[in-house]
């Protein structure tokens, strides 16, 4: 069967530009703004930031694009598109275990997502409350301990956090999804741009010294733990593996260009990663913290640099609205198939299907709560439950739906139709062929078996 024949199913974004948003906000999260900078910083800067890159657009951007493609030929749900694509290339209904593996990823990082979400949420008002005036480290993790030992204060966050994303997943994927992107990712590239002027304007040299840290290549830094983590890095930060984007390809019509909408959508993820660097860095810098802080960088260590400067508070709740934005534009992509699943398979409509799916969602996410406080000595293989959650998810099945879906895409399916789909000229269809068939497979073997191995 060729593209475009099977039927469409259900509805459809109104442009490529609202499509494009969607999936730049899926993309765009706190992978770009939490993991990114920290990860920079523990794994020596600009040596770490070029190899991200090479793995966005060598790795990552072919995936992208075999998700929208598979999703755009099944229409449905990634589950049942990938077992429909199957069948129409005369292949395995088991390989819609694909979808299965990936619906159940995104169902599990939303759990623990939405509590991340809920802690940026409250930020907001922490700042804006002068939580952070003259703050030291040592006060900062005092507040963000406490935080964490507060189990009703969290839960109120996560709940808050998560049936802001619920309430935007029932209105749909026009009204909701893409008008909610439209809306907030303007919002973010505007509160991007403001909090980097006030970063260059406040800090003064020490913006040349962040500069120069993010972007002075310095190959020497090069190790294999830094290439690791920057393509896995590149999976999570453009929400691949998780049948996220199989899902938002379902709802795309056969007149956009998927080679050149990835390709934008690759550099909005990238260039928000730089500039939340090029935000905080200087920061940083300015007040003599540790750029490799961790994952504490910008609970922690930002708060301090806020709570020191002139204006601090306005930029403090500057960042802090900017993360929720960014993490909101995720969580709703995370919560879109499962709930495309239950519409379809069920004879739930969109409302209720959106509630029950989020009622579990934010169950799992009270058991990642009591893993900071009162759970926190339940230990499975040595890790609590929020940590195994995302050990299960980024390093399992992630690359594992990863994987598959580069096999299926570039093995199972017929390639004279991708050639033509993708509208490559031999040349480019030659490079596309190498990239799917062994560069990108081998490369997310190596990140599965690493990740098992640390
Ligand atoms: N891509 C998002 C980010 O960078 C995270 C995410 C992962 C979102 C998986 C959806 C699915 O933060």
């Amino acid at each position: 069967m060729s593209s475009g024949t099977m039927k469409k199913s259900h509805s459809q974004w109104s442009s490529r530009m609202g499509f494009m948003l969607a999936a730049a906000g899926s993309a765009v999260g706190l992978g770009n703004i939490w993991k990114f900078p920290y990860m920079a910083g523990e794994m020596g800067g600009s040596a770490f930031v070029l190899t991200y890159l090479i793995c966005m657009f060598v790795i990552g951007l072919p995936i992208l694009v075999l998700e929208w493609l598979i999703g755009r030929r099944g229409q449905k749900n990634p589950i049942h598109t990938m077992e429909d694509v199957a069948v129409a290339e005369r292949r395995s209904r088991n390989w819609r275990w694909i979808g299965i593996i990936g619906v159940l990823g995104s169902f599990l990082i939303l759990s623990f997502y939405s509590v991340i979400g809920g802690w940026a949420t409250d930020y907001i008002f922490l700042a804006a409350k002068g939580t952070f005036h003259h703050i030291d480290g040592e006060g900062t993790s005092q507040v963000f301990k406490q935080f964490l030992g507060n189990f009703y204060h969290l839960l109120t966050w996560h709940t808050i956090f998560m049936a802001a994303t619920a309430a935007i997943v029932a209105l749909g994927v026009g009204a909701g999804l893409e008008r909610s992107c439209k809306i907030m990712m303007p919002g973010l590239g505007i509160l991007l741009l403001l909090m980097v002027i006030y970063a260059a304007w406040v800090s003064g040299p020490a913006f040349g010294k962040a500069f120069n840290f993010l972007f002075t290549p310095n190959w020497s830094l090069i190790d294999s733990k830094a290439v690791l983590a920057a393509l896995g890095h590149a999976f999570f930060s453009l929400s691949l593996g998780m049948g996220i984007m199989m899902a938002y390809g379902s709802y795309l019509g056969q007149d956009v260009n998927l080679i050149s909408t990835a390709r934008t959508v690759v550099i909005l993820d990238v260039v928000v990663a730089m500039l939340s660097g090029l935000a905080i860095f200087p920061l940083v810098f300015a007040n003599n913290l540790e750029p490799s802080s961790g994952p504490g960088l910008i609970f922690v260590t930002l708060p301090i640099a806020f709570g020191s400067m002139t204006g601090g508070a306005i930029l403090g709740v500057l960042f802090f609205i900017f993360l929720t934005f960014a993490a909101l534009t995720s969580s709703i992509s995370l919560l879109e198939p499962t709930v495309e699943l239950l519409e379809e398979k069920t004879r739930l409509g969109r409302k209720s299907a959106t509630l029950i799916s989020s009622l579990v969602i934010w169950l799992i996410g009270i058991a990642c709560l009591l893993s900071f406080n009162e759970w926190s000595h339940f230990k499975l293989f040595d890790k609590n439950i929020f940590d195994l959650l995302d050990f299960l998810t980024s390093k399992l099945l992630l690359p594992l739906t990863g994987l598959g879906t580069v096999i299926f895409g570039a093995w199972m399916m017929k390639q004279k139709e991708i050639q033509h789909e993708l509208q490559l000229n031999n040349f480019w269809f030659g490079i596309w062929t190498v990239l799917t068939r062994y560069i990108v497979p081998i490369a997310i073997i190596v990140i599965l078996i690493y990740g098992f191995m640390e």
